[in-house]
């Protein structure tokens, strides 16, 4: 497994000959199978996924490569990894996580014979980088989201529920072959519009409204976030100028993508138009963040982020405008570093008239 073998080889560098992967998404980048507690990665041979009883026959299916280790009921989780560690002649053991309960327990049942030090770092610098395989099924959950805003499109008009757009978006992805939603889906109307976390309730959408719709489809574990603003029915001047802001901060940022660049720097891109049209207050949200296994996740791109873009890096860009009683708009797409430039995932379609 090519994953685990980059993994092997960050350790081998930083002086550790062993790592234990605890955070339940890392095991799942490493073993493509949800569901392992822990995985066990020693410096040569087999790793080892430990599993309940309740997942143990979908992760011995479904986890290719592996030996599968099943958890007993009475037995406790930490003292069985240590048990191996030891047995596997591991000294210096990293780790990605572990909360303190697990952390006492195991430093408890090695007695010493493995030194314990936590390197989240190393799989971030792995899993911020997505490979070929990633990318496909990225670029499939892209598509999915799309096919979801497409439908929003259609169907929205006055007088709809939110709960009501937001099913027929949920069920166009599901039906195209999403897993399931990537994230509660938005779809804030009216004044609401203006809670970046609006969500979505029973209320009906009025004539005139600005409707920000924020969703993601899953596909094979991979998400997607995407933002579109609709106006339902007749946009209003100030709703268009408003909308033509955002869309230009975004593509200002979108320009500024290639490998080695600050994300503080893209970040300020997308900032100094809207600051500059006076709506700087207005913005109150970093402009972007990383995407894959999970909806939010490193890089950061933000006014505070050390990040720098590196190719391969899948990421949002999605600046905002919010207006308290007046209303919101935020457009947000799924852009892919590649080596020269910026890559959307998601479709380059803008709709203020819904
Ligand atoms: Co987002």
């Amino acid at each position: 497994m090519k994953r685990i073998e980059i993994l092997r080889q960050s350790c081998l560098d930083k002086g550790f000959d062993g790592f234990l992967v605890a955070n339940e998404i890392n095991i799942l980048y490493f073993s493509g199978a949800p569901g392992a507690s822990c995985l066990l990665v020693p410096d040569g041979g087999e790793s080892i996924l430990y599993v309940y009883g309740v997942n143990y026959e979908q992760v011995k299916a479904e986890a290719k490569g592996f030996r599968v280790e099943l958890v007993k009921r009475e037995e406790n989780l930490m003292a069985k990894v240590a048990e191996h560690v030891r047995a596997l002649g591991i000294r210096r053991l990293a780790f990605d996580t572990l909360n303190v309960e697990s952390y006492r327990a195991i430093s408890r049942k090695l007695r010493g014979a493995a030194k314990l030090k936590p390197q989240g770092s190393i799989v971030w610098s792995l899993r911020r980088i997505k490979d070929m395989d990633e990318l496909e099924l990225m670029r499939r959950a892209a598509e999915l989201a799309c096919e979801g805003m497409k439908t929003a499109q259609e169907v929205l008009r006055p007088g709809m529920m939110e709960y009501e757009v937001a099913a027929e978006i949920e069920y166009a992805m599901r039906n195209k072959g999403s897993w399931g939603t990537a994230f509660e889906t938005i779809v804030a109307s009216g004044a609401r519009s203006a809670y970046p976390h609006g969500g979505c309730v029973d209320r009906k959408i009025q004539a005139g409204d600005l409707v920000v719709i924020d969703i993601g489809a899953s596909y094979r574990h991979y998400r997607s976030d995407m933002t579109r603003t609709f106006v339902a029915g007749e946009p209003s001047s100030k709703q268009k100028q408003l909308y033509e802001l955002v869309k230009l901060a975004q593509e200002k940022a979108i320009k500024a993508i290639k490998p080695g660049v600050k994300a503080s720097d893209v970040d300020a891109a997308a900032r100094s138009v809207i600051e500059k049209a006076g709506y700087g207050e207005n913005f109150v949200h970093g402009l972007g963040h990383g995407v894959g296994l999970e909806v939010h996740e490193p890089p950061t791109i933000s006014p505070q982020s050390m990040d720098k873009l590196e190719s391969g890096n899948v990421v949002t860009i999605e600046p905002g405008i919010y207006l308290v009683g007046f209303g919101g708009i935020r457009i947000e797409d799924m852009v892919l570093v590649s080596e020269f430039n910026a890559e959307k995932l998601t479709d380059d379609f803008y709709g203020l008239e819904a």
